[in-house]
């Protein structure tokens, strides 16, 4: 079940929010220390879902600053009206006369840790024997989500338990898959009633919450920050398309082997692995296919027959969108072979890439902002290198940024000169926020052809899935959500931006 809390203060607000509720939740938990005043028995009768009516002291978490015994027969009052449930924090129950056509839910709550005694906690409360248990505690390292679904597969009472916190998410989410008696949504950003509650529209439409069973698969992203990744968006529509049962997480991680390890337990499937942990994430598999290892960084994890296999779409992906651009392979020659190309940047993208070009064939001229970084990717290689000074005297059939440059907020920057691009050349750019670079337009006006991050980014997701799944991805839903992320991205920034402008003038 999801259940919604209702923290807004009038009346008006609170029937808004009631008929909202009905359509994303199956309860509404009444938050008396948000609604002042209100009192249980009209709220009751407003409400056309069952409600919990809950009222936190500020050691809880809440808002509550009157006397104890005010706040013990407001719940009281609840009970006595036939709420179907009413929550009471372990301290308190005591206090409370139980009747049988309301559901107590018995709570403890943690806002600074997983404590490793958590089974004891969830003893406590279960020796009051409640109709549910609920321990929340706050996770303060990943792992900790595993102490709570521990908790729910060896429950002996309907319970509902999760971590606060944004290394919480994954327990809110997959607290379904482990038997959980509820999880917690907002109704909207901004109407959380704690730390790292997900909204009820994004347990709906991107987690398919409702979908998830014991048996549904888990896969996920594994990066640090991990917040505004796409792959959710992407991976989850995917799956579902393809009629899995499976669920894809952010997982927001410190450190990655010991994670991997840990979470071996859930299992989870399959991972897409971003900065900062492509290169130590290696540690923690069991094979790693040549490519990645040569590259030496890891984007894409599987689980087969209990191993850990970790490949790099990253670098295959970009060649394949490159080859595309040039109308493809013909027979075993690649059209890659013998161009010169000229790679911009000396990070993590251009290592991908430039392994990947050279195996192609290319000749290849990587440079950088710092040129020792150019040389330190490009000797190995036994490929060129110099200073972006140098991209003045180059005439190359392709161009490839991976530098920054142009990535929102600078978005009017390019770092290719206008007179450096000519027709038919083609330009790969690596940057996909946004969607349309400076340098992509410039190129498109000098009648180049172009691969856009976008292309880059989609592609080395299908490889993904195709890797996890062995089934064709679904690119052209994959590009629609991407695109369609991006452009709500664009146009929230914009409108920000906006508001920002006009409340300056
Ligand atoms: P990634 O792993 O995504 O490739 P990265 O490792 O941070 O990212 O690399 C960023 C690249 O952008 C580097 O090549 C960087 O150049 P330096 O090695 O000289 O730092 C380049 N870069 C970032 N900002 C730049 C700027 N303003 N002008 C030129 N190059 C820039």
């Amino acid at each position: 079940m999801i259940c919604v809390p209702l923290v807004s203060g009038s009346r008006q607000e609170l029937e808004r929010d009631l008929r909202e509720a009905a359509r994303v939740a199956d309860v509404v938990e009444f938050r008396l220390d948000y609604l002042g005043g209100a009192r249980p028995r009209e709220l009751l009768a407003l409400s056309p879902l069952p409600a919990i009516f809950t009222c936190r002291r500020g050691s809880d978490g809440g808002r509550w600053q009157g006397r104890e015994s005010d706040r013990l027969a407001l719940l009281q009052e609840a009970v006595d009206a036939g709420a179907a449930y009413v929550d009471v924090e372990v301290d308190a129950a005591a206090g409370l006369r139980r009747r049988p056509a309301t559901m107590t839910i018995i709570s403890s709550h943690n806002f600074e840790e997983t404590p490793e005694d958590v089974e004891e906690v969830y003893a406590r409360v279960a020796r009051l024997q409640p109709d549910v248990v609920k321990v929340v505690t706050t996770a303060r390292d990943i792992l900790d989500n595993l102490r709570l679904f521990r908790l729910l597969k060896h429950a002996v009472l309907p319970t509902i338990a999760f971590a606060m916190g944004e290394r919480g998410l994954v327990s809110r989410v997959l607290t379904r898959k482990f038997g959980g008696y509820l999880t917690f949504a907002a109704l909207r950003r901004g109407a959380e009633s704690a730390p790292g509650q997900p909204t009820a529209e994004e347990l709906h439409s991107l987690y398919h919450y409702r979908e998830i069973t014991a048996q549904t698969a888990v896969f996920g992203v594994i990066g640090n920050p991990i917040g505004h990744s796409l792959s959710p968006h992407i991976h989850n529509a995917a799956l579902r398309q393809a009629g899995l049962d499976a669920v894809y997480l952010p997982f927001l991680v410190d450190d990655v082997v010991k994670f991997v390890r840990g979470f071996a337990a859930v299992p989870v499937t399959g991972y897409s692995v971003t900065l900062p942990h492509k290169v130590a994430v290696m540690q923690a598999l069991d094979e790693v296919e040549p490519t990645a290892r040569e590259i030496g960084a890891v984007n894409t994890v599987v689980r087969r027959d209990g191993r850990l296999l970790g490949s790099n779409t990253d670098c295959t992906a970009a060649v394949g969108a490159l080859l595309g651009a040039l109308g493809g392979r013909v027979g075993d020659r690649s059209p890659l072979a013998g161009k010169s190309v000229v790679l911009l940047g000396a990070g993590g993208a251009a290592r991908a890439l430039a392994f990947g070009l050279r195996r192609e064939g290319a000749g290849l001229t990587i440079l950088n902002r710092t040129a020792a970084k150019a040389e330190e990717l490009a000797r190995p290689l036994g490929v060129e290198w110099g200073g972006l000074e140098r991209l003045g005297e180059s005439r190359c059939d392709v161009l490839i940024n991976t530098t920054s440059v142009g990535m929102f907020p600078r978005v009017d920057e390019s770092i290719v000169p206008r007179a450096a691009l000519r027709p038919g050349m083609v330009v790969f750019e690596a940057v996909y926020n946004p969607m349309k670079t400076r340098l992509l337009r410039d190129a498109e006006a000098a009648g180049c052809l172009t691969v856009s991050g976008v292309d880059w980014f989609v592609e080395q997701a299908a490889l993904q899935f195709e890797a996890w799944t062995d089934r064709p991805a679904p690119r052209g839903l994959m590009r629609d959500i991407v695109v369609r992320t991006l452009t709500e991205r664009e146009a929230e920034r914009s409108r920000t931006a906006g508001s920002r402008t006009s409340g300056a003038t």
